[in-house]
């Protein structure tokens, strides 16, 4: 089999690449090792960014997100009983996130590149990426347990974290940077209206929580919980109690609980592979980096990693130009430092360290600064409605 891009993956940076490269006459096969089924059901991220938004409207797959998706002005941070709201609008000059979640993103991208005679295969696992420092690049794959090969012009590697596409690169030629936290996320999503309009992290002694939603009826709640924590020691019932324990007294009281949707736990983990270009191959989203949620930033990195590459893919294909593939790498790892740098910083600051009494004693005096200083804020506010996409120049 032949084609001209080879995607590995049909998260949301394999499909919105395959999209945006379909609307410009280039053509793609996504191999994809899961079924449909499991990829739609996965539960993940919920905050956009406007750069993303944006890039869904140029897709052509934003009909039902501008519907449904729910525009925050800001974001308040909890701590010592208190709390102090990041009015990211005004402090932006009238940015703003969009919460829809990645899960109805991914169904959108899915429905939409089907329909229009994209080719994504199931259940079709990437066994490796070979000659990708030649001008015939193959992907070996499995499907139906057969060996198969799709050759192409240029390979996509959008497999994630676990992915074979990093992992086909000779280990002197990728330099990999990371740091490995010592707790994780435990997640409920359930059909409860959200316990305030806008979401709140907090920093609590017990550990840090997050109040998130995905729509006014279904709420998305996070604690901070040991790394060897398992979904198995928690009752409905437990996790509930402690979410109120973390968080400001008003908010606890009005919390409206119910049967869990889905309980599940994250480890948190930053992460980068450097450079994102390999001769053919072009590494994007959580393939190359990885950050923990705290600031909402992987999948909107994903998204700014195919503004790229989809870019230097069409003046490629269009006007025969191959500088911006060059110059891909360089251009996405600017932002993603960025980004893996504010990850880490919120995460710092909102989460509880071992019992180091300083650290704690550090992080309220800083969310006591950011109370006070409309300057602190802005940094805050600028960094997690998503920096600009700067152009490749
Ligand atoms: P992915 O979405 O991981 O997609 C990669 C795809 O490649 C998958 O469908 C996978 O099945 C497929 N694949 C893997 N190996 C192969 C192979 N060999 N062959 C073929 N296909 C393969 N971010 C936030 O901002 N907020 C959150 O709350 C949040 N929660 C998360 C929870 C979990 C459990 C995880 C894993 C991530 C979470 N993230 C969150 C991060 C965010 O979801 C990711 O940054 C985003 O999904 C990245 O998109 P991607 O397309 O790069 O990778
Ligand atoms: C979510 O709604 O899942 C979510 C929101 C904000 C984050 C992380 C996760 O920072």
């Amino acid at each position: 089999m032949r084609t001209q891009v080879g995607i590995i993956g049909s998260g949301p940076a394999g499909l919105l690449l395959a999209r945006l490269l379909h609307l410009q006459g280039i053509e793609s096969v996504i191999l994809e090792r899961q079924s449909r089924a499991y990829v739609e059901g996965r539960i993940r991220a919920g905050v956009l960014e406007q750069g993303t938004v944006n890039l869904l409207r140029e897709a052509q797959v934003a009909e039902r997100m501008d519907r449904e998706g729910l525009i925050h002005d800001g974001v308040s941070l909890a701590f010592d009983g208190r709390s102090t709201r990041i009015d990211m609008h005004t402090l932006t000059g009238g940015s703003t996130v969009l919460v829809y979640g990645q899960t109805e993103m991914t169904r959108d991208l899915i429905q939409a590149h089907l329909d229009a005679g994209g080719v994504i295969k199931y259940e079709a696992p990437a066994v490796a990426v070979e000659d990708f420092l030649t001008s015939q690049p193959r992907i070996t794959y499995e499907e139906a347990g057969r060996r198969q090969e799709l050759t192409c012009d240029f390979v996509a590697g959008c497999d994630g974290y676990h992915g074979v596409a990093r992992k086909s690169v000779a280990a002197d030629k990728i330099r990999l940077f990371e740091k490995i936290y010592s707790f994780g996320w435990l997640g409920i999503l359930s059909d409860t209206p959200p316990v305030d309009e806008e979401l709140i992290y907090a920093n609590h002694e017990r550990g840090f929580a997050l109040c998130s939603m995905r729509s006014h009826t279904r709420s998305r709640y996070y604690v901070q919980c040991d790394l060897d924590d398992q979904v198995e020691n928690w009752t409905d019932d437990a996790f509930w109690d402690e979410l109120r324990r973390r968080i400001p007294p008003q908010f606890a009281e009005r919390l409206v609980t119910g049967p869990r949707l889905e309980m599940s736990i994250a480890p948190l983990r930053s992460f980068v592979a450097e450079p994102m270009r390999f001769g053919k191959l072009f590494l994007a989203g959580d393939a190359a980096h990885i950050m923990p949620p705290t600031g909402a930033k992987g999948l909107n990195l994903a998204a700014s990693d195919i503004f790229y590459l989809s870019q230097a893919l069409i003046a490629y294909y269009g006007q025969n130009r191959a500088d911006l593939l060059d110059r891909y790498s360089d251009a996405c790892l600017r932002r993603v430092w960025k980004a893996i740098r504010f990850s880490w910083w919120f995460t710092s600051l909102m989460h509880k360290f071992g019992d180091d009494p300083i650290n704690r004693r550090l992080q309220l005096a800083e969310l006591d600064y950011l109370a006070n200083s409309e300057a602190a804020r802005t940094a805050v506010a600028e960094n997690y409605v998503g920096l600009p996409f700067e152009s490749f120049e």
